[in-house]
């Protein structure tokens, strides 16, 4: 059986028998420890007593569709939610998802990825509980070159959401992580699908460390921050609604204007802005200039030896010079 009907009802501040699950699932006691084994797997560090049960070490803030929607207020209408415990990568089951016809608006958020996907193809790894993961499916009647500034427009939508509940210090890095002084907070990976000239579905995957374990954060090979690090006090069910809402302001402008309308306020939450950086380039090759903004396409403008130079996303990667 899978751990999360186990899991969902054990507490940090009390312990459940293992006699309590077996009767409240209407299984037996081997398979709860079975399901305990497998929820240890994941992460979850569970404190078992003899004669008492067992009982989470840290509570779990578990997503709730219908607490979700309780927040998304006059926004509700633009979004269709729906919480998978398990899942290999929300981006991938809503490619799916969308090749089958799912409306524009489909929202598919996990608690546990196992086969979470990065940007250049690299894995993405999410804590159960701690990293807010999910993927927005987003149709547009523009054509795949119109979209070329949408990752930026995501990464902003990101920044003022996380504003707007208090969060202090996060940053954009070129060209949608999110970031602060201490690593990085999150990252965007967008996948698209559809005609030259149109209409296209997007697929905005999101993934955010609300909070991490020494020992995940041990196991990732960069600097990365939580959000709890720098004070949230939402839930996630309260920071995706915030999240959601902030998107579709952000997604409605840009199917009208394009990320023009967007460029003045993104770059003023670049990380880099004005700041020297290099760029590494798909050869191995460094290129050093000074970031002096982005063009409506979404490119990085560097100021270089030879004068302004643009960086389109995908091959490239931005280096602090700092
Ligand atoms: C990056 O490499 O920085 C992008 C990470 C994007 C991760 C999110 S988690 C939800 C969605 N599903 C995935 O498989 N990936 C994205």
């Amino acid at each position: 059986m899978s751990p999360f009907p186990v899991l969902r009802r054990l507490h940090a501040d009390d312990f459940t028998s293992g006699e309590q699950l077996a009767e409240a699932l209407n299984v037996s006691r081997a398979s709860i420890s079975l399901a305990l084994r497998d929820a240890a797997e994941l992460g979850v560090s569970i404190e078992s007593r003899h004669g008492k049960g067992y009982r989470l070490h840290r509570p779990v803030d578990w997503l709730e569709e219908s607490v979700v929607a309780s927040h998304l207020g006059t926004a509700l209408r633009f979004f269709d939610l729906r919480c998978f415990d398990e899942i290999d990568s929300t981006n991938a089951a809503l490619i799916k998802a969308a090749h089958d016809g799912a409306p524009s608006g489909m929202v598919y958020a996990a608690e546990y990825q196992t086969a979470g996907r990065g940007r250049r193809g690299r894995q993405w790894r999410g804590e159960l509980g701690g990293t807010l993961m999910y993927s927005l499916l987003w149709r547009f009647n523009l054509g795949l070159a119109d979209l070329s500034g949408l990752s930026l427009a995501v990464g902003l939508a990101v920044v003022r959401a996380l504003q707007s509940l208090g969060v202090s210090g996060a940053q954009l890095k070129w060209p949608n992580d999110i970031v602060c002084d201490a690593g990085k907070l999150g990252g965007i990976l967008i996948e698209l699908a559809g005609e030259a000239h149109g209409p296209v579905a997007a697929v905005l995957g999101i993934g955010l460390n609300v909070r991490m374990s020494d020992d995940n954060r041990a196991a990732i090979d960069q600097p990365v921050a939580t959000l709890d690090d720098l004070g949230l006090k939402s839930t996630r069910n309260q920071l995706l609604a915030c999240l959601l809402r902030e998107l579709a302001d952000v997604l409605n402008a840009f199917s009208h204007g394009g990320f023009s309308p967007l460029l003045k306020e993104w770059e003023s939450h670049h990380r880099w802005h004005g700041q020297p950086v290099s760029m590494l380039m798909p050869d191995g090759s460094k290129i050093q200039g000074t970031v002096v903004g982005v063009s409506d396409e979404g490119a990085l403008k560097l100021a270089c030896e030879d004068g302004i130079r643009q960086f389109h996303s995908g091959e490239v990667s931005l280096r602090g010079a700092a």
